[in-house]
Order: structure tokens, then sequence, then C-alpha cells
């Protein structure tokens, strides 16, 4: 017992292209992967991240103006919320919702519509490593070429495959899929190619800011087959805790996104 206690806190060393979180507090926490001689600086004085190489992840720095800085592991929602944006993305707390609101894990073959910025598809791509595959669709070539790098750097580019297409004109490329993800303004016009190539029995899911959005892709999904049709709002609360007083914090992302999951039957309803 002692022996497997000891093995599984035995330090996880920084090494040479790793991505670490930075952090010195609240407001200053920065993603960077580990080159020799990469320096960081900020407003409580700069350091050579290429000297945290053979540290551990936990170890603590010093600025040169004598500041703490922490090496922490960043987490898959640190991975999605820094990606470089070039789009609005989906948030941690309802992408969490929404996968378990599928069937997929580790070798499953999914499809993503649009790609944006990445921050899903790397998440996706976290989930059907090794073996799964994330075919991931969007119109905007320059979209897509931005996302590769976030997801490229996020180290989840081998279980991702791109393509440029208006999935509303031009459809899918795959058939037989475990699932299909769709964050798009217009999510009902993807729903008629979505009923082509989902399995039977398989979970579409989709994202939408508005009431309006979320009304037109429940029609569709009715329309084309789809039952068990679910509509959730995520509602996070941050906490604080502090001397003073436990109580929410006032500010914060309030509204994201409305949240729809639903599953292909075969057939036509009565
Ligand atoms: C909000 S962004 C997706 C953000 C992404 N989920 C993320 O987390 O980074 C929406 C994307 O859908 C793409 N898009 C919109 N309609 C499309 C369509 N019919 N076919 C393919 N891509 C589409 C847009 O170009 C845009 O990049």
């Amino acid at each position: 017992m002692r022996e497997k206690i000891n093995q599984k806190s035995r330090p996880d060393p920084i090494t040479e292209k790793d991505l670490i979180l930075i952090y010195l507090n609240e407001k200053r926490q920065f993603l960077v992967q580990v080159t020799p001689n990469l320096k960081l600086s900020s407003d409580l004085g700069e350091f050579n991240v290429g000297d945290t190489i053979g540290k551990p992840f936990g170890y603590v720095g010093k600025t040169h103006l004598g500041k703490e800085f922490y090496c922490l592991k960043p987490s898959t929602a640190d991975l999605m919320m820094k990606v470089k944006r070039t789009t609005t993305i989906v948030y941690p707390k309802d992408t969490g919702f929404l996968l378990l609101e599928t069937a997929i894990g580790p070798g499953s073959k999914v499809i993503e519509v649009g790609t944006g910025s990445g921050a899903l598809t790397l998440v996706l791509a976290k989930f059907v490593a090794p073996d799964g595959v994330v075919y991931s669709y969007d119109r905007r070539e320059e979209f897509i070429e931005n996302a590769k790098k976030n997801i490229e750097r996020a180290g989840y580019i081998k279980s991702v495959e791109f393509f440029c297409q208006d999935v509303a004109e031009q459809g899918f490329l795959q058939k037989g899929v475990d699932a299909i993800f769709i964050d798009v303004p217009e999510p009902w016009g993807i729903v008629p190619k979505a009923a082509q190539v989902l399995k039977g029995g398989y979970h579409v899911v989709s994202w939408s800011p508005n009431v309006e959005q979320v009304k037109s892709t429940v029609d569709a999904l009715q329309n084309y087959n789809f039952i068990r049709i679910k509509v959730s709002e995520i509602v996070e609360r941050e906490i604080l805790v502090r001397r003073q007083g436990v109580r929410p914090r006032e500010r914060g992302i309030t509204h994201t996104a409305y949240l729809v999951s639903a599953q292909k039957i075969y057939g036509v309803r009565s």
C-alpha cells in the first residue's frame, strides 16, 4: 500500500514542448509550451520558461522581481478557454454536460460542425483517442487553419480530420458515425444531413444562444425522426470563500447557450 502511494505521488517532470499553466495570480495565468529560450514577462516581473525543464509540475519559481509563480498542469477546461479565438467557443460547463448526453468514448467516430476555433474539437479528440476520430467540418478555411494550430498545440491533432465545406449545402462525407456535435448559427439546416449519416439510436447534440434557434432546431429534429429531444441550460455559479464571508461572485458569465440533445430512430413515426 505504502509503495503504491509513493509511486502515485512521484513528481511529474516538465519536459520541452510540454504545455504548462504558469500561474502568478487569478488575473495572470499563462498557458505556454515550454521551449528552452522562451521568456515570459508581466508587470510582476519576467523569467525564463526554459528554466522549468526538469522541474516537477507544482514547482514554485520566482520572477526577477521576486514574485512567486507556480507551474501547473493545465486542465482540459484551461486548454479550451485558452485557444486562440477567431470565433466564439463552447464553454466547459456546456461541453461536459453534452458529452455525457452521448455514448461516445475511446474509439468512437464523431462528426463536428463547425470547427470554429477548435475548442470543442480538442475535447472530442481527447475523448475518442487513441483509436477514434473526429471529422471536423467548417465552411471557412481560415478558421480551420487557426483551429489546427490550437489542436496541434494541445497535442490531439492525430485524432482529427478536417473538411472545408458548407454542410447545409453539401452534407457529410462519412456514414455510420457515433455522434454529431453541431455548433453553428443555423443547426436546423444541418439536421437533415445529420439524419442521413448518424447511426440509428445514436445522438445528435447542439448549442444555440437564442431560444428562436432552439425552436427551429427542435422542429427539424421532430421532422427527421429524432426522439428523446431535450433542451437544457446549465447555470454555473462560482462561490467566493473569503474570511469576510462566503457568497456567490457578483459578476461572471451568465448565459452561454441552450443545449439540445436527441436520438435518431429508423422508420416513420406515427
Ligand atoms: C461558433 S463557431 C464554432 C465554435 C467551436 N464549437 C469552438 O468551440 O471553437 C461556428 C462555426 O460554424 C461554421 N459554420 C457555420 N455554418 C456552417 C455550415 N453550414 N457548414 C460548415 N460550417 C459552418 C462557422 O464558419 C464557424 O466557424
